[in-house]
């Protein structure tokens, strides 16, 4: 007989990876626009500093909540950006932002409990609210209204067992930087109905057209009940790196810690030095990375456009695009399919990310340099002209 696993592994649902998996044993010529993988190096700055910390012996068990510098420069660089009133005591470093949220849920939910994620959604938020024994609840965004928060779209999905809301903010799938009247709407019911918001802010960094970032931690009432993640993942092209923070009150950050330090004691000790430069060193090399990537969101953007029966919205934020294909008639993953069989080109059905992104696609436009990216919207020209 076969071990059985546990039932966490059983009874929850099977981990699901959308088109990256259709397209992963395929030969061809594929273009990859289907994860969220940075299309840049590292920084030389980072590698310098992460290669001289390990030359300088810096291998050993350290900080179980980070190395307090670079636990400060966190806590520096979120008061500077969103005007919080965080100390490095209230930051913890993580493996990534994934290693954020699975102690975020993990710490605050527990068996019958629902989390309620704002619909297109994080599909892996779904695995770590049931991993905690939790359900998730769906509250849909509405399309024609660019999927901006409303309350009123959102409250009637609230129960008495509603314990927190899993917002991301720049949001992936849509591209949307949440204004300070959305997040003011969801702080006020996160306040009526005493719950724990879950900020994601992976893409915090990465705005455009003078779009700004808010975590909604600053807003007054709010520290207390958001927990803020954020990562080097996209801002630092460090995806492989598995850099990331929590930020948040410092009655939060006990039960946080109480599973980071349970799951992998601490971070790696010299990537930390990586974490530290990137902070601290020349804030033209962000600059630029995100400039490049604005340079690629233009080409798709534009491209996605002159495409019959695509309409795209302007991305704000992230390294997205969300194109409306609902006027082709076909249905976001048959589409998704399509151009995957006839054109070799693989891109997120809106659907992956919940019922409300139905009619859209997901093309990451910032894993790809600017030529691969025209190769990919030429044959997606000529697919959709074709149709
Ligand atoms: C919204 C969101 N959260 C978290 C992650 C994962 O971040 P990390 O690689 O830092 O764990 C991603 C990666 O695509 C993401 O899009």
């Amino acid at each position: 007989m076969p071990i059985r696993p546990a039932r966490r592994i059983t009874d929850t649902s099977p981990k699901n990876f959308g088109m990256f998996t259709k397209a992963v044993g395929m030969q061809g010529d594929l273009i990859h626009l289907e994860l969220g993988m940075p299309a840049e190096d590292t920084p030389q700055h980072i590698k310098d500093a992460t290669i001289a910390a390990l030359q300088a012996g810096d291998v050993h068990y350290s900080d179980l909540q980070g190395m307090p510098e670079l636990r400060s420069a966190i806590a520096d660089k979120l008061n500077g950006q969103s005007g919080m009133d965080l100390t490095a005591d209230e930051v913890i470093v993580t493996n990534g932002l994934t290693q954020a949220s699975f102690a975020a849920f993990m710490a605050f939910l527990d068996a019958g409990d629902e989390c309620l994620l704002l619909a297109p959604y994080y599909p892996q938020h779904i695995g770590k609210a049931e991993l905690a024994g939790a359900s998730v609840t769906i509250a849909p965004l509405d399309a024609a209204d660019g999927f901006a928060i409303n309350p009123a779209l959102i409250e009637p999905h609230i129960t008495p067992a509603t314990r927190a809301i899993a917002l991301i903010n720049p949001c992936n799938p849509t591209g949307r930087v949440y204004t300070r009247t959305e997040l003011e709407g969801l702080a006020e019911i996160a306040q009526k109905h005493d719950l724990l918001i879950l900020s994601d802010e992976v893409y915090a960094d990465i705005t455009y057209d003078g779009a700004t970032h808010i975590s909604i931690a600053s807003l007054p009432g709010m520290k207390e009940r958001t927990i803020t993640m954020g990562a080097f993942t996209k801002s630092h092209a460090m995806d492989g790196w598995r850099l990331g923070y929590i930020a948040a009150d410092q009655s939060l950050i006990g039960p946080c810690m109480k599973i980071t330090t349970s799951e992998v004691t601490h971070v790696n000790t010299f990537i930390q030095h990586g974490a530290l430069a990137a902070l601290q060193g020349d804030p033209t090399v962000l600059e630029g990375m995100v400039a490049r990537d604005k340079e690629r969101r233009d080409l798709v953007v534009t491209r996605l456009n002159q495409m019959p029966g695509v309409t795209c919205a302007p991305v704000e934020g992230t390294i997205y695009a969300f194109p409306d294909i609902s006027a082709t008639r076909l249905s976001a993953q048959e589409c998704a399919d399509r151009l995957l069989q006839e054109t070799g080109v693989v891109v997120e059905a809106g659907s992956f990310y919940g019922e409300a992104g139905e009619g859209h696609l997901r093309v990451c436009f910032g894993c790809a340099e600017l030529p691969v990216l025209e190769d990919a919207m030429n044959r997606m020209q000529r697919f959709f002209n074709a149709l």
